[in-house]
Order: structure tokens, then C-alpha cells, then sequence
């Protein structure tokens, strides 16, 4: 008899509440399914099934460029957006990170994620100088080494004729070039060809860190709900916390692929598929709201742009589906009205990413060296499979990338 009297108390709490979230909420005149507006369940459950991408594509296709997603939180898919969430206000800081998804179970406080306006402003005051073009043109001689290596060991995978999956190598080489460069040590994930424990260790923390998100939607239960998730994935956190025009191959370095312009117009495509930040970082209004894309958002609102669903949303692109890298060289009037500014993959304003110049050099140097050297073909598995089978966990947790690499003609090294 207590039980059922618990039980039906919880379920007119929870009914109570839902009705709250969808007529009397400050948000409740924002557009989007009622069901959304309700409780954190139906995001919850696209986060855990790694479909938050389609999930909030969805709603914007339906509802337009604002999208209620959860009973506190909206979705924006404008230029507009980006600026007003992302970069500074009036001259002021820019909104601070939501805690949800920012919180200290997923990410030590005293690290440069975690810190406040300030101390952020001093730490990134402290990095910016390693990462200028300058101190990259410096490092250029490590990352040669570790792609000559990358490409030593596809040509040699590819003269035994042997299928390999190019995703794994691609993170061998993003990983050990990292390490080189941030630790003097590369993994030694090429070497070895396999992961480095540690490399293991972030490549399956999205997935943690997605877990963590969730559990964090439903405070004050989350500490409660934090200790369901197994304890082998949370150990990891705690393991990780210890450890601390044809020209020749050797041609092509930072200077010259900077000037291949279909070739950065092909990564800016792939980058506009396939966001590897899929959903972006959420961030809060402060008190006294803020003005979004020209609309007032009250105080404590979750505020986001989610690159995937602003990246293929008709809205911003024509045929936005479609991979047709002709649409970033100006030449085609088919594509002169796209929302080019809305394309942020490494975000804007004082948090943006300071590895950006650092990614795009090492994207371009692999991909021409590789193209330069080998003919790639998909195996049918793969291409059958690759994209509809991407799920987002913060980033993207692909199938394999099968691929048969034959090489060409005279590029042998
Ligand atoms: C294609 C590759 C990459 C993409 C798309 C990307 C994207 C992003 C995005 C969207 C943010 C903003 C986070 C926020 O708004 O809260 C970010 C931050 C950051 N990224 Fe990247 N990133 C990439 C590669 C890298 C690399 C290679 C490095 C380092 C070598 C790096 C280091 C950082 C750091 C340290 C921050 C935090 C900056 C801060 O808080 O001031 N990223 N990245």
C-alpha cells in the first residue's frame, strides 16, 4: 500500500511537472513537439542511441530555425546564432558553457575546458603562441616524419594486397602525431598498428562522456544515475587521469597544399557532411537573458547550434545533402546563396578551437600525400553501410572505413 501511494505521488509529480514544461515554462512559446517541451527523455534517449544529430535535424526541418529540444533547452541553425551564443557580447564575455554537458564527473576542473572567463583568457594567452603558424611551420619536420611513416605502412598493407580500414589509421596517425608534438613521444599506435591504451581510452570517452551528458539532464538524480553506468567505463576516466600538377611526394608540405584550392574546398565539404563536433557545445544565457538571432531567450536557457543539423539543413545549403565540393569555389550560381558564415566546424570566439590551423595542415598533408601515392577504393560493404550506419557520441563513432588501396604507377617511395 506505501509503495503504491510512492509510486502514484511520483507519477503525478512527474505528470505535473510535464504539463509545467509544456504550457507554462518561459520557454513554452518556443517551436517544437510537444513531446520535447515535456521531459529530458526524448533527447536522452536519441543521445544514448547516438542519433542527437537526426533527432534535432528533425525538429528543425519541421519547426524552422529555432527548435525547443528538451523542456530547457533550445536548438539555433543560424549565422546569427553562432555570434550571439559563441563570440563576445557588446565587448563582454561570451555565454559561459552549460554545466550539463560541462560538468566536473565528465572533465577535471582545473583544466582549460573547465575554467571560468578569466582563467581562460590566461590559459589560452599561454597556448596561443604554440599553436601560431609560425611555431606550426617549426614543427612541420614531425609531421612529416609520422605521415612518411603512415604512408610506409599503407604501402605496405596495400603490396600485400590486404583490405584495410582506413578510419584506424587515420587515428593512428591524428594520435601519434599528437603525442610527438604535445608529449615528444608519438603513441606508437603506426608502429604497432594498434591502439596505444591511452588512445583507446579517448576514443571510447565520447561514449562516457555522452553517458555522463545524459545522467546530468536529470539532477538532482544524476549522482544516483551516474552510479548505474558501469563501473569498467568510469574507470577508464580514473586510469586515464594517471597517465599523463604532378610533382614529387616530398614536395608536398604545409606551404604547398595551402594553395590547392579544390583540395581545401573537398575538406570543407567533408567537414560540412560530417561535423566531427556533431551537436556543438552547449552554452547558457546568464541573468537577464540574452538576444539570439534577433529573439529574446530567457535566463538559464541551454543555448546550442548544431553543426549537423545547420550543415544540412535546405535552409542554409542547396542540395545540403549531397557531398559537391564545387559549392565552396564561387564559381557555380547554383550555390551562390548558401549561408557559407553559418559553417563554423571549429566554432567561433574566444573558445573556439586553437588547434584549427593545426587540424586543417595535418588533414590536407595526409589526404594529398595519400592521393598523391595511392588509387583508393571503397570495399561495397563499406559503401553500403558508411553513412547510415554513423552514430554521435560528442563526435562521430563510424563503422569501419574498408578500403583496398592499389598503388599508382611509379609513386612508390
Ligand atoms: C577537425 C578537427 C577539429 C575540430 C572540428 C575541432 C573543433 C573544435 C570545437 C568546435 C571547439 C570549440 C569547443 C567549444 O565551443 O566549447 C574546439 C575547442 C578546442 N580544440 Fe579543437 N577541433 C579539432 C582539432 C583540434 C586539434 C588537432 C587540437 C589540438 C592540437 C584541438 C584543440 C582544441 C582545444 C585546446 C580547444 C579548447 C579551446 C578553448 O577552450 O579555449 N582541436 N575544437
Amino acid at each position: 500500500m506505501g509503495w503504491l501511494l510512492i509510486l502514484s505521488l511520483a507519477l503525478l509529480a512527474i505528470v505535473t511537472k510535464a504539463l509545467y514544461n509544456v504550457y507554462m515554462h518561459p520557454l513554452a512559446n518556443f517551436p517544437g513537439p510537444k513531446s520535447y517541451a515535456a521531459s529530458s527523455f526524448p533527447v536522452a534517449f536519441a543521445q544514448l542511441n547516438g542519433t542527437y544529430h537526426l533527432f534535432t535535424q528533425k525538429a528543425h526541418e519541421k519547426y524552422g530555425k529555432v527548435v525547443r529540444i528538451s523542456p530547457n533547452e533550445l536548438s539555433f541553425i543560424s549565422s546569427a546564432a553562432w555570434n550571439d551564443i559563441f563570440a563576445k557580447r557588446n565587448g563582454g564575455p561570451p555565454l559561459p558553457r552549460d554545466r550539463t554537458f560541462f560538468n566536473d564527473m565528465l572533465v577535471d576542473k582545473k583544466t582549460l575546458t573547465m575554467a571560468d572567463t578569466e582563467n581562460h583568457a590566461r590559459l589560452r594567452k599561454a597556448m596561443n603562441p604554440a599553436f601560431s603558424p609560425r611555431a606550426l611551420a617549426l614543427q612541420e619536420p614531425i609531421l612529416q616524419k609520422n605521415v612518411n611513416l603512415f604512408m610506409h605502412q599503407l604501402q605496405k598493407l596495400a603490396t600485400q594486397g590486404q583490405q584495410l580500414d582506413l578510419r584506424l589509421w587515420y587515428n593512428y596517425i591524428t594520435f601519434d602525431l599528437i603525442g610527438d608534438l604535445a608529449f615528444g613521444e608519438s603513441f606508437g599506435c603506426l608502429e604497432t598498428s594498434a591502439y596505444h591504451e591511452w588512445v583507446q581510452f579517448v576514443v571510447d570517452y565520447f561514449y562516457i562522456a555522452t553517458l555522463l551528458q545524459v545522467v546530468h539532464r536529470f539532477r538532482p538524480l544524476n549522482k544516483l544515475l551516474a552510479a548505474l553506468i558501469p563501473s569498467s567505463l568510469t574507470k577508464q576516466k580514473e586510469d586515464h587521469n594517471k597517465l599523463t600538377a604532378e610533382k614529387h611526394e616530398h614536395e608536398i608540405d604545409v606551404s604547398s597544399i595551402n594553395k590547392l584550392v579544390y583540395l581545401q574546398a573537398v575538406i570543407q565539404e567533408a567537414l560540412r557532411i560530417f561535423p566531427p563536433i556533431t551537436n556543438g557545445f552547449i552554452r547558457q544565457t546568464c541573468a537577464g537573458g540574452a538576444l539570439i538571432d534577433g529573439l529574446f531567450i530567457p535566463e538559464k536557457t541551454v543555448v546550442n547550434v548544431s553543426h549537423w543539423s545547420a550543415y544540412h539543413s535546405e535552409s542554409n545549403f542547396t542540395r545540403p545533402a549531397e557531398f559537391l565540393p564545387e559549392r565552396w569555389l564561387g564559381v557555380d550560381a547554383q550555390f551562390h546563396d548558401d549561408a557559407k558564415d553559418v559553417f563554423q566546424p571549429f566554432s567561433v570566439g574566444p573558445r573556439n578551437c586553437i588547434g584549427k590551423k593545426f587540424a586543417l595542415d595535418n588533414i590536407k598533408l595526409i589526404l594529398a600525400r595519400t592521393l598523391w601515392r595511392f588509387e583508393i577504393r571503397m570495399s561495397p560493404d563499406s559503401r553500403a553501410r558508411y553513412s547510415d550506419e554513423q552514430r554521435t557520441y560528442v563526435s562521430f563513432h563510424q563503422p569501419p572505413l574498408l578500403v583496398n588501396l592499389t598503388l599508382r604507377q611509379d609513386k612508390a617511395n
